[in-house]
């Protein structure tokens, strides 16, 4: 049997952790959230649940994968054998492929967004012309389709060149660029008139509006965020050598996921008050708000072309991690070459992804309990699939797994010592907290 391919470097298995997590999610997906969701209240509870459930689920998925050096559906195999384990795979393929398909969507966009930075059509500063541009450019029928081609391909290719010389060399350089951007653009909004209504709105929580939704998306949110739930961390993990260190590893890269989606926040809530538009605009939001920035700084017309291409190499270093549990899984479990994996499963995202992206306009009528075809994709995947396959990871190497077994991985078989206690806590996480805490919000923001 070939070898299996494999991260060249402990920076290369952080950078694709990161690159996979740092996204859509953090830049346009959390502050519409938070927009939504009436601001500093649901950012505390995000935080909580990234720290008291996320990680231990982040934990579990690359010990399974990691032990395993298989897919999500051969990982159960090797670490379970005989059992019905390895079905939970299918919600990890699920899962994967509902959220490329409306991920590759916004994707799209960004794409269609840096088209119009390099063409100068943001010269304008009035969110009213704005607005009307971000609509006329997703509810159109053929610019987001042909925008969402174009990501999808990038995405296969890197695929398609495999882990070290694709997905670890990309990623590598284009992030700490990014976060260089992004830290320009909040320093310009936090220092526009009024920027202190946005830091409010930020920091001031009022507990009086959660209610059990604010608590699912919160949930979904920190799940989505940190590309954990359906399998990435699982089939990333499974590329990794057993000397990384796996609670290192994942620690940075919760930390560095948490800071781009705060300051991608202090970026743009000083902006949206001091403008006057409404935070909970929903999905625009990021694509009305940032080239009012952009119209308003100097060099904004420069500025608006190296974020927008950026935003688009962080949707694609994490849309690679989507489409690379898919591709593992056919590959390995099916005996595909890789190219063959890459084609049947584009098959499949492309027509859900473009029914997502019709959904905004032509299609906007079709509904599925009660939501479009986008809303659909987006909302079971995140509220519903992720913290589910979550769930049974948490499950699975909390109950499953010999206490042993676990500690083995989490300290590399001894060789990334950690305190007992410290050992402990994440073990009675992963095997108490988690499961009950995402079980509680995950059935009472259903009910
Ligand atoms: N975390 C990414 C973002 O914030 C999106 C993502 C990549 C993802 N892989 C995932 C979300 C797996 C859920 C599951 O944009």
């Amino acid at each position: 049997m070939a070898k299996r391919d494999s991260f060249g470097s402990g920076f290369g298995v952080l950078v694709a952790m990161a690159g996979s997590a740092v996204g859509l999610g953090n830049l346009w997906r959390f502050p519409y959230l938070v927009g939504t969701n009436g601001g500093a209240a649901f950012i505390i509870i995000y935080l909580a649940f990234v720290l008291l459930l996320a990680l231990p689920i982040m934990y579990s998925e690359f010990i399974i994968g990691r032990r395993s050096q298989a897919n999500v559906f051969g990982a159960y195999r090797v670490l379970a054998p005989g059992t019905k384990w390895c079905n939970t795979g299918y919600i990890y393929v699920l899962g994967s492929l509902a959220i490329i398909s409306f991920y590759c969507v916004v994707g799209g966009w960004t794409m269609a967004y840096l088209w119009k930075a390099v063409t100068f059509e943001f010269s304008v500063a009035d969110t009213a012309v704005l607005g009307d541009t971000f609509n006329r450019t997703v509810t159109s029928n053929t610019e987001p389709l042909v925008f969402m081609l174009i990501f999808l391909f990038v995405t296969s290719i890197i695929v398609m060149a495999g882990i070290k010389e694709g997905i670890e060399r990309y990623t590598k350089v284009m992030m700490p660029l990014l976060f260089v951007i992004v830290v320009v653009v909040a320093a310009r909004s936090l220092t526009l008139p009024d920027a202190s209504a946005g830091l409010d709105f930020l920091f001031r929580p009022d507990f009086s509006k959660v209610t059990s939704k604010t608590l699912l998306d919160a949930l979904g949110q920190a799940f989505f965020s940190l590309s954990i739930g359906c399998g990435t961390i699982m089939t990333y993990g499974s590329y990794v050598n057993k000397r990384e260190n796996i609670v290192g590893l994942s620690a940075q890269t919760a930390i560095t996921d948490t800071l781009f989606a705060i300051i991608a926040g202090l970026a743009i809530m000083p902006a949206v008050f001091s403008f006057g538009i409404s935070p909970a605009e929903g999905p625009g939001l990021v694509f009305v708000t940032l080239p009012f920035i952009f119209a308003q700084i100097p060099f904004g017309a420069f500025l608006a072309i190296l974020f927008f291409f950026m935003l688009f190499i962080a949707a694609i270093t994490s849309s690679i991690s989507q489409l690379e549990v898919i591709v593992s899984y056919l590959k390995e479990e099916f005996s595909m070459s890789r190219k063959v994996a890459i084609t049947s499963s584009l098959v499949v995202i492309v027509t859900f992804g473009v029914l997502c992206s019709l959904s905004q306009g032509t299609l906007s009528d079709v509904k599925i309990l009660g939501y479009n075809f986008f809303d659909f994709f987006d909302k079971t995947s995140a509220n519903i699939l992720l913290p589910l396959g979550g769930f049974f990871a948490v499950i699975f190497v909390g109950w499953k797994m010999k206490k042993q077994d676990v500690e083995d991985e989490l300290t590399s078989g001894g060789l990334h010592k950690l305190r007992p206690a410290f050992l402990n806590f994440i073990y009675y996480s992963i095997k108490y907290l988690a499961p009950v805490v995402v079980a509680i919000v995950l059935i009472s923001g259903l009910v």
